[in-house]
């Protein structure tokens, strides 16, 4: 196996760099939201248990394959699997996930760009009016932001595994972790703010329908960048003495204490703004939260702080959520970079640039389909709706085959890697593993129930986004 491969410098290195990829929008924004609306405490609780039960079993073992093969997903599934083609198929899927999703949380990313350079700007105002964001993602002037944001992925990433993710998420997690808490304590002395904090935590099991389980488990599961070939290719950098299983939890702990520390900061921003507001009514997209609900919460500031004081609330809160965004697209574009050094023998300066326009390309068009071109905004149609580039880019990769490629995972650890190599491999770095409750509760769960439910989640994704139908009744 080879031993040039580039290491994370550290373990502390590696919990940040994974964690980097982990928090990201869906934490800072998405979670909030869909906890208050949908059961507050007791959402939080099922999260919970999905995070520790579910998902954690899957992360360790898409760290496992990838330090043991030192490779990114394509090259780990060959080797595992002794050259299996249909396995090298899976793990090209593995590939083109991330590829896709950094489409479309690329478009992302660069409208907070847009988001922070308005508001500081001093055009709080035109993104909180009611055309702002409908002319807002029309602006030519996202093709420049655009330049800036692959500008800046480019030079974390050329510099390499150690002194670019690494070294990014050194500075940019603790910095966020901050600014987060900074602004908690900011929006805990809004007025009213305490109704926001009730609605986050106070359980209503009543809310607990099967579309909400189902939305909580795959909220977790992205939320944890699992069935994104990430974990696997991070994995492949981390050395033989870290601890796999101690780390992931430590991933997955701060992930989840992000997501909720995020709700303190939003619900009752919300709630200061409109002590009326019935979390129900809150939109059910992360997008339209961000980019049309908040910017008029933070205009409302300016009766107490002053427009500029309300700007400088606002732009605070764009560059935390932009640090998040760029360590999470970090770590998706690391996925087919390193599938293009290590399979394709590129130099990761060439594979960069190779990716980048690639999948800029893409971005272009995705960019296109709020209305700029009717080719990309009325791209084709199912289920009764029309699709948008940017829709299709979303239902396909981020919304159906995650969950696929999370249940391949599973099956290929348990039945064709075998369980007891997953288990030597985990025991490198951590001389209690073998014989404990976790490796038998991880080596059980994933070769029977977690497979299993998002097999399910998989079916149910696809019967209700591409064709309409709920087999099991939501
Ligand atoms: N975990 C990220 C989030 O919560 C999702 C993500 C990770 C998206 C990596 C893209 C790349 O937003």
């Amino acid at each position: 196996m080879s031993t040039d491969r580039e290491h994370f410098s550290s373990r502390l290195g590696f919990i940040l760099a994974a964690a980097g990829s982990a928090v990201g929008i869906g934490n800072l924004v998405g979670f909030p939201v869909n906890a208050a609306k949908n059961g507050g405490g007791a959402f939080l609780l099922m999260y919970a248990l999905f995070v520790f039960l579910i998902c954690l079993p899957v992360m360790i073992a898409e760290m496992a394959v990838g330090r043991k093969t030192e490779k990114e997903p394509v090259g780990a599934y060959k080797t595992l699997s002794g050259g299996s083609k249909a396995w090298g198929a899976a793990g090209f899927l593995g590939v083109l996930t991330p590829f896709m999703i950094a489409v479309f949380y690329m478009v992302l990313t660069v409208w907070i760009f847009g988001y922070i350079a308005l508001t500081v700007t001093g055009n709080l105002d035109y993104l909180a009016s009611a055309n702002g964001f409908g002319e807002f993602v029309n602006s030519p002037y996202l093709f420049g932001a655009m330049i800036i944001v692959a500008a800046i992925i480019n030079f974390i990433l050329v510099a390499g595994v150690k002194d670019g993710i690494e070294r990014a998420s050194k500075i940019l997690m603790p910095t966020l972790f901050i600014m987060l808490l900074i602004m908690v304590v900011y929006v805990l002395t809004l007025d009213n703010a305490f109704s926001g904090v009730k609605f986050f935590i106070i359980p209503d099991v009543s809310k607990l329908t099967p579309a909400v389980i189902n939305g909580a488990l795959s909220q977790a599961f992205f939320s944890l960048s699992l069935g994104m070939g990430i974990l696997i290719t991070y994995g492949s950098y981390i050395n033989r003495k870290t601890d796999i299983v101690g780390s992931a939890k430590l991933v997955a702990i701060t992930d989840t204490a992000v997501a909720f520390t995020a709700g303190l900061m939003i619900l009752p921003a919300v709630f200061s703004f409109n002590p009326d507001v019935d979390p129900a009514q809150l939109s059910d997209s992360s997008v339209s939260l961000i980019f049309t609900f908040l910017p008029k919460i933070f205009l409302a500031l300016q009766t107490s702080i002053g427009y500029i004081g309300a700007s400088v609330v606002a732009a605070f809160f764009f560059i935390l959520v932009f640090f998040a965004a760029i360590t999470s697209l970090v770590s998706i574009l690391e996925v087919p970079v390193s599938y293009l050094v290590t399979e394709k023998k590129h130099s990761r300066k060439k594979a960069l640039s190779i990716l980048l326009m690639t999948a800029g390309i893409l971005t272009i068009f995705a960019t296109l389909s709020f209305g700029m071109v009717s080719f990309f905004t009325e791209f084709t149609s199912y289920a009764g709706g029309v699709r948008s580039f940017f829709d299709v880019v979303y239902d396909i990769f981020y919304d159906t085959i995650l969950p696929l490629n999370g249940f391949l995972l599973c099956m290929f650890v348990s039945y064709r890697w075998k369980k007891h190599k997953l288990s030597e491999e985990l025991a490198l770095g951590n001389a209690n593993y073998k014989g404990s409750w976790v490796e038998k509760y991880i080596n059980f769960s994933l070769g029977t129930f977690i497979p299993l439910i998002v097999f399910g989640i998989f079916i149910n994704t696809v019967l209700q986004k591409f064709f309409a139908v709920s087999i099991f009744g939501f």
